[in-house]
This record gives structure tokens, sequence and C-alpha cells, in this order.
């Protein structure tokens, strides 16, 4: 699975643009499969986003600038005031989904904001790391604190973290004094002690120093923000000023107050005081500022200009502003300086600097380690999208007379999931459509009354059935049934995968395939699973939908199947057989049959951790299974729950469905040779387009293949 590393800044101009360029480069140079994602971008007056503009041409990333963001901190603050908050993070993990199809490791970078500051907060932030099963490394600032408030700023944002139940990975605690004493280090080194909910080994903390080459704004980035024009000296502007001087008095009383690096501000006509710069600048005996800002947007005396114009080298940049100076100088507070790919000098220095101080490569062997990690519902869901996209392949859905089913069809159409195939009367669907206000051009409409290769379908169903009683003029009547027609249509290879069930029952929607698209080979049965798409994990449940009473052996093929459905859908196998009783502790013959069962799927599944007789609470908490079951490698961390019999199973996912408000996806049905998959009677649009992505995907593992499409057929 993906790893997702999300940097996450806890306070405003706590350099997390830095830790994200380290942890970068130490990824890349472990794995070759490393994406970028802003959540929500910080678009510059350019339209871009400064630090996706860094990340992705320092280290070439194999990705597009809009890949690495979901939305604009604009559109993400509108969505979120106007109660959008789940299409902002549904955008979010659709785009994470789509870089996670592709790489190993996505790091994320967090919004600038603080608490309650403009934009995104620090807790939405956090949510998004969540939704994301990110793995979180937090960044606090050092700077104009002492050891203590660095300390306690440490403390508060990875307790906040660990409150959350994420994971955290490091906490960076950066731009602290450069050369803090050893018992300030060691206090910074240590500051998570005694935190409750540190894993161990806890993770790592950097202290990192603030550096002053990283934070100084340079000229040029000062004259942007004023949108001042360059006067003199504009070669020199990658130069990086530090403090700001304000030039008010006379000349002789100033020159004390110039510091080495400064910007030097005054009005435009205190021709005496840029005389005076110049010359502190030239001069042996001063500190050498670093720039000139001219305010009020007066002209410089011509006088002055004439004397610079014989100047052939002024040594420094002379910015001129229409701004008064106390609005400049209120503008330029808060100025960061921005690292660009552009100035390597001062990207370098920045690995350089992290690289110093913070050990990122164990943090990447570490997340590459973690393989229990759940993925959470959200990221399930669009990475079933984000596969299905990439495959290309055509569904039918045979219920074309059904609104949801004509709207699910243009979305899944409209988000690329698949080809589409519907089947109905032409003209109502059409008109049907039209009135909804969608667009169908792009689906191949079929009516199986009026379709020319009824006769055809009609004599292979005969031939497949007739051992079975059916007889021609049956198989014709079949023919004319929309469930039959779209099986066949699967059966032929002119569709890759079948979604229907909107308005039939699960037995007529599925048994057609069991008639004749039947079991795959090393299977004797059909059965079904529900992925259970809690906030943070996906769970797998089988079989809640076909089987009414297996028997042992039935039970071992659906734990193998599920187990096989899970692993495939990117949801590491831990397979729990259910029962009342959970080791020795029950007898009877359901639990005897569970046992019995266990035998037999752990026969069939060497590899896979299988554990039973055992009760859903010991399969799915920690704290019940080290009571229950110590030892087990299932217990407690469960992802495949097999159900004894159909009641249990139906019974707890759809209370599992109301209580927790997951979204339940299935009943996908495994086993089969091509994929047909059932809907629930009381589906919503969503759903019937997460069964289409689910059935594109299953094609592309049943038939690798490109089947011809039903549009070529017809
Ligand atoms: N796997 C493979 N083949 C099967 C299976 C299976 N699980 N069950 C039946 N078949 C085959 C049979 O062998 C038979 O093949 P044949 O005709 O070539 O001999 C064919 O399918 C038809 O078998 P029947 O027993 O006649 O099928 P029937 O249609 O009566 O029932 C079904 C099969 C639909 C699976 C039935 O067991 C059933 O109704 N299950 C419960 C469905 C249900 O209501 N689920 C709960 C609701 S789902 C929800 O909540 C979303």
């Amino acid at each position: 699975m993906t790893k997702t590393l999300y940097v996450l800044s806890a306070e405003p101009q706590c350099g997390k643009t830095l830790i994200c360029l380290g942890l970068v480069s130490a990824l890349t140079s472990r794995t070759a499969k490393v994406a970028f994602l802003r959540p929500v971008a910080e678009p510059a007056a350019d339209g871009t986003d400064p630090d996706i503009r860094l990340i992705l041409e320092q280290f070439g990333l194999d990705q597009t600038p809009d890949s690495a963001f979901a939305k604009s901190a604009e559109q993400a603050a509108g969505l979120v005031a106007s109660g959008g908050r789940d299409e902002l993070f549904e955008a979010v993990a659709a785009a994470h989904a789509v870089l996670a199809a592709g790489h190993e490791v996505v790091v994320c970078e967090s919004g600038s904001a603080s608490p309650g500051g403009e934009g995104l907060t620090f807790e939405l932030d956090l949510e998004m790391a969540k939704a994301l099963g990110a793995m979180v490394v937090a960044v606090v600032s050092g700077r104009g604190k002492t050891t203590a408030q660095t300390v306690d700023a440490a403390r508060m944002a990875a307790s906040t973290v660990l409150r959350q139940g994420l994971t955290l990975a490091a906490v960076a605690v950066n731009r602290v004094e450069a050369e803090p004493s050893a018992q300030a280090a060691g206090l910074l080194a240590g500051c998570l002690a005694g935190l409750p909910g540190l894993p161990d080994p806890p993770p790592p903390v950097w202290t990192i120093p603030e550096d002053e080459r990283l934070s100084r704004p340079s000229m040029a980035e000062v004259a942007r923000r004023l949108g001042a024009d360059v006067l003199w000296g504009g070669d020199r502007l990658d130069v990086q000023v530090g403090e700001t001087v304000v030039a008010a008095m006379s000349v002789g009383n100033f020159l004390d107050y110039v510091r080495p690096g400064c910007l030097v501000v005054t009005p435009g006509d205190r021709a005496d005081i840029i005389l005076a710069v110049l010359a502190a600048r030239a001069s042996g005996a001063f500190p050498h500022p670093a720039g000139l800002a001219l305010t009020g947007g007066l002209e410089v005396a011509p006088s002055i200009v004439r004397l610079l114009s014989g100047w052939a080298d002024i040594p420094i940049p002379v910015i001129r502003t229409g701004m008064p100076t106390s609005p400049t100088l209120h503008r330029l507070e808060g100025l960061v300086s921005r690292l660009d790919p552009g100035q390597q000098g001062r990207v370098q220095a920045a690995l350089g600097h992290f690289e110093a101080h913070a050990d990122a490569g164990g943090l990447a062997q570490r997340a590459a380690a973690d393989t229990d990690a759940a993925m959470p519902g959200l990221v399930f869901e669009q990475s079933v999208i984000a596969r299905a996209r990439a495959l290309g392949k055509t569904i039918v859905f045979p219920e074309g007379g059904e609104d949801r089913v004509l709207m699910a069809a243009d979305q899944v159409m409209s988000r690329g999931v698949a080809r589409v195939v519907i089947l109905g009367d032409v003209e109502d669907m059409t008109r049907r459509a039209a009135a909804l206000g969608l667009d169908l051009s792009g689906a191949t409409l079929l009516n199986p009354a009026t379709h020319p290769d009824r006769e055809a379908f009609a004599a292979t169903l005969f031939e497949l059935r007739q051992g079975k009683g059916l007889t021609l003029e049956a198989a014709r009547e079949l023919m004319l049934d929309k469930t039959y027609f779209g099986t066949m249509l699967v059966h032929k290879g002119l569709a890759d995968g079948m979604v229907s069930g909107a308005t039939t029952t699960t037995a007529d929607t599925i048994r057609p395939a069991l008639q004749f698209i039947r079991t795959k080979p090393g299977f004797t049965m059909v059965s079904s699973v529900f992925f259970m798409c809690l906030a943070d994990r996906v769970l797998v449940y089988g079989d809640c939908a076909v089987n009414p009473d297996p028997t042992a052996e039935g039970l071992a093929e659906i734990a193998a199947a599920s187990a096989d459905t899970a692993a495939r859908f990117g949801i590491p196998p831990r397979v729990a057989m259910l029962s009342y009783s959970t080791g020795a502790s029950g007898k009877g013959p359901d639990v005897e049959k569970v046992r019995q069962a266990v035998a037999l799927a752990r026969a069939r599944l060497p590899d896979i951790p299988v554990e039973g007789p055992i009760q859903y609470d010991a399969a799915v908490d920690p704290v019940t299974a080290a009571e229950k079951m110590p030892g087990s490698l299932v217990a407690g961390k469960a992802t495949v729950f097999i159900f004894p019999d159909l009641d249990t199973g139906n019974v707890t996912y759809k209370a599992v469905q109301r209580a927790t408000g997951a979204a339940a996806m299935g009943p996908v049905l495994q086993g089969l040779k091509k994929p047909v998959n059932d809907l629930s009677r009381g589906c919503t649009v969503r759903d019937i387009v997460y069964t289409a992505a689910v059935t594109a995907i299953q094609a592309g593992e049943a038939d690798d293949a490109p089947s011809r499409t039903a549009r070529e057929a017809s």
C-alpha cells in the first residue's frame, strides 16, 4: 500500500517547506516513486503554488503541477463555509488516489494557517491526514520562543496528533536558536517524553536551528511584496535582507543604526540618506546594508540621479514603492522567504541544513516497515475509482428504466470510470436523460427486445442450458429479460462486467450469472463480500448476500475467496472466522462447523493468518483480543470477517452500516468467471458508481485481453 506522510505545520512560519524539501529528497534517494500533494494549494499572484513548483521542479517528480493539489485555499474555504466539507475531503482523497496509484510514497504539505488564522485550520489538516491514513510529521517553530515554550509547543502538537489516533512519524522543531546550550538541546531532544499514546520506540524529534540564509527574504522578494520599481542594482536582487531599519533621523544619527544586511526604508526625497547608505556600503568602517527601499512614490532628486548615473556599479539594490513609509513597514511584516528552484545555491544550502539535523532516512525506513497500516474508507473509495479509470473497461447496466442508474451512468462516464452500455427502451432512456439534464451521448443504449443479436443470444443460452431442461422457446423468452440479456453481453465479451439490482432482487440479479457465466477455475461456489468503508479503515465482510447456510467446506471457500478479494483491493488479509465462541470455549454443531472450516481454510491459505472460532469483539478490538486470544496474528486486527451464515452476515453488515454511517460497497461477487455485481434496492447513485468501479477492476483481473465493445458489436 502506498504510504502517505503528511507534513503538518502547527503554527505559521515554522518552515514546513524546508521539511517537505528534505523529506522528499530523502525519500527520492531511496525510492524512485515519490509524489507530492498539497491538499489545499496556496497560489501566489502568478496563480501557481510556489511549494508545488519547488518540489516538482527540484526533484523532477513524475506528475503534473495540476495533479499536486485538490483545491485552492479560496475554493477550500468556500466549501467549508458553505457546508461542502465532504466535497472538499472527497476531492482531496481523489487527488491522493490518483497519485497513490503510481507512487510508493505521497508526501502531503499542510496549509500555512494557524488555529483561528486565515484559511484552513490545523484541526482541518489533521482530519485530512486522518482521512488519508497518513503518518504525520508535525512541525513547530522555535523562533522567538524560550526553550520551555518550544518544548510546550512541540508537546502540544504531538499530543494533538496522537489524540486523533494518527501515527506520529516525527516532530520537527524548526528555527530554534542557532546554538542552544547543551541543556536546551537535551530538553528539546527529549520533549516528547511521557506523552500518552507514544509508540515504542518513540518518534524522533528533529531540532533544526534557524539558518538566516533560508529565512531572510531576498531584495527581489521585498520588491515583489511592495510592488516596487527597481531603480538601481537590478543585478543584485538575490541579496538577502535581515532586519528593517527606518531612516527618519538626520544622517549623522541614522548611520549608527545601520546593521549588517539590513534593509533601509526611507522616503524617496531623502537624498542625504540615499547617499549615506551607498557610502556605508562602500566604506570598510560601517556594517554593510543589503538594500534600500524608497517610499512615498517620490521622485529622486535629479542631481542624485545624475550622480548615480556616473557610478558604474551601484553596490546595493535601490527600489521605490508608491506606499508611504508606515504602510510599507506593515506590508513587510511577516514576509517569509520562499525557496525557489531558480536559486540553487539556497536550495542546496537548505537541503544540507536539513540533512545535518534530521534523519529522514530512518523515517523512510519506518514508513516502509509500517505494513499493518489501515486504509481509511475515503482513500479506499477513491483508489477504486482511480484504478478503474486506468483500465477503460465496459460495464453494462441492465436497468435503464431507473433514474438512479441513468444518473450513475452519466457519472461513470464523466469520471472516466468505464465505458457504459445501458439496456432499456432507447427512446424512453433518451427522453429521461434529457429531462434529468444528463449527457448519455457517450453511452451505448440497447433495447434487448429489438436487438439484432437476440436470436443468437437465445441460441447460446439454449445450448448452455438445454441439459437443465431449457427449451429454445424459453431461452428466447429469457433473452427479453434485461438481466439475462446483460449477463449474456458479459458472457460473450461484449461488455466486461455487469452492475444490476437497483430494481431486482439479489436472487434475480445473480441467477443468470450462476447459470451460465459459472464459477472460475479453483472455485465451486459464488459468494460475496462487502467492503465496509469506515472512517479509519476498510473491513471485508463475507458472505452477507449469497449463500444462506454454507457448509464447513463452503465457509472455507468463502474465506479463501474473501482473502483473495481483500488482497486484490489492497487490504492485507487477516481472516477471522466468526462464531458466538472464541477459541476452545464453546461447543455445539455451529461452533464445530466453524472449527472445521478454520482447519480447511488454513490448509487452503498457508500464507495467510486465519483465526477461529472467534467472536466479533475479539476479532476487532485489541484489548479484548489480548484477554481472549493473546498471541493471535488475527485477533484484534482482523481485516476479513467470515460470518457463519447469511442471517448473521446480512444482519451484521446492515447494523454496522447504519450504526457507523460507513459506506458498504457491495455485495461484490467473487468466484465468477466474469464480474457481475449486485446492488441493494436502496442503493444511491454514488453506490452504483463505486460498484461499477469495483466491477471494472474485477474485469481487469479476470481478463487482461481487451474486450470488443458492445458499440462495435451492435
Ligand atoms: N455458487 C455457484 N453456483 C450456485 C450457487 C452458488 N452459491 N447457488 C446456486 N448456484 C447454481 C446452482 O448450482 C444452479 O446451477 P444449475 O442450474 O446449473 O444446476 C443455479 O445456480 C441455480 O441454482 P438454484 O439453487 O436453483 O438457485 P436459486 O436461484 O434458487 O438460488 C441464490 C441461488 C440466488 C444464490 C439463492 O441462494 C439466494 O437467493 N440467496 C440469497 C440471496 C439473498 O436474498 N440475499 C440477501 C439480500 S442481499 C442484500 O442485502 C444486498
